[in-house]
């Protein structure tokens, strides 16, 4: 694991101590132990049906919505991250729900060995993934190296065109450029986790990549995969800027004034 990554870790292993101990219901951990789902509609509209499914949930953070999913049909679920604290609270969290699933600790470049080379009818990855992703072409070739043929990817983040933006003085400012060498991360310092949770971090550093929507399609293409759809929505499941305004359960467009653009999209592809 390089420099960048390793700075990655320690914060996101700051970020699941405190989302593992949320108070603000950002992660509708009381719905998930009672055995319900903390997907939002968004996904929960768009990933098909997933009954009787292998799913591995690529980033699974805190592992909720791994346990969801085996909450809503699925066969099996394995949810893998990089941080060990994330792991611990999610096995946590599969017990305390009395949920069977399975997590594993590794960088998503390594999942294939990690996981023993095993293969699943979904790849699921959603919210806050491939920016912290140096080479979407490698993350791919992982993608459709964990697939069965007939299996399928899920993808739904947040749009590289959104990112590009930051939220200045009410307005979106453009102010970063459309693609990240993988070389060259963008550094941001944040005091707070994106939950509302005034506990502070103590990793306050962190490095991103933005992949422009026609890497990710060609990764994934290069990779084997075919394209089932690619979507673009005006939604997010966080207020990313100051001025958003909440249009449903955890849904957030931009107010009135601001330019629409796109602030999420997603990606359904196929292994023939
Ligand atoms: C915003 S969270 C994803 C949230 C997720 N959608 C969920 O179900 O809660 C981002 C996750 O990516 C993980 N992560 C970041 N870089 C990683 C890497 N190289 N390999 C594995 N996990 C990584 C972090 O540890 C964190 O748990």
């Amino acid at each position: 694991m390089d420099d960048y990554l390793r700075t990655n870790l320690l914060n996101w292993d700051d970020r699941a101590a405190l989302h593992a101990t949320d108070t603000t219901g950002s992660y509708r951990i009381d719905r998930v132990l009672a055995g319900g789902s903390s997907l939002h509609a968004l996904e929960a509209s768009e990933i098909g049906d997933i009954t009787g499914k292998d799913i591995v949930h690529l980033q699974c953070h805190i592992g909720l919505d791994t346990l969801s999913l085996k909450h809503l049909g699925a066969r099996s679920v394995t949810g893998l991250d990089f941080s060990p604290i994330a792991i611990t609270a999610a096995r946590d969290f599969a017990e305390k729900a009395v949920t069977e699933a399975t997590f594993v600790e590794a960088s998503v470049y390594d999942a294939a060995a990690a996981l023993g080379h095993r293969t699943y009818d979904i790849v699921f990855v959603t919210w806050g993934a491939i920016h912290w992703l140096p080479d979407i072409f490698r993350w791919a070739e992982v993608v459709s190296s964990l697939l069965r043929p007939g299996g399928r990817l899920y993808l739904l983040d947040g749009h590289p065109q959104m990112y590009q933006y930051e939220g200045v003085d009410g307005r979106l400012s453009l102010t970063h450029s459309w693609r990240t060498p993988a070389h060259a991360p963008l550094l941001f310092t944040e005091t707070h986790t994106y939950t509302g949770d005034e506990r502070p971090l103590t990793h306050q550093r962190m490095y991103e990549w933005l992949h422009p929507i026609s890497h990710t399609v060609n990764a994934l293409l290069k990779a084997g995969l075919t394209l089932d759809f690619l979507n673009e929505h005006e939604i997010l499941t966080w207020r990313h800027y100051p001025g958003m305004i909440e249009t449903g359960e955890d849904q957030f467009e931009l107010g009135p004034g601001y330019p629409r653009i796109p602030l999420s999209f997603s990606i359904g592809a196929s292994k023939p």
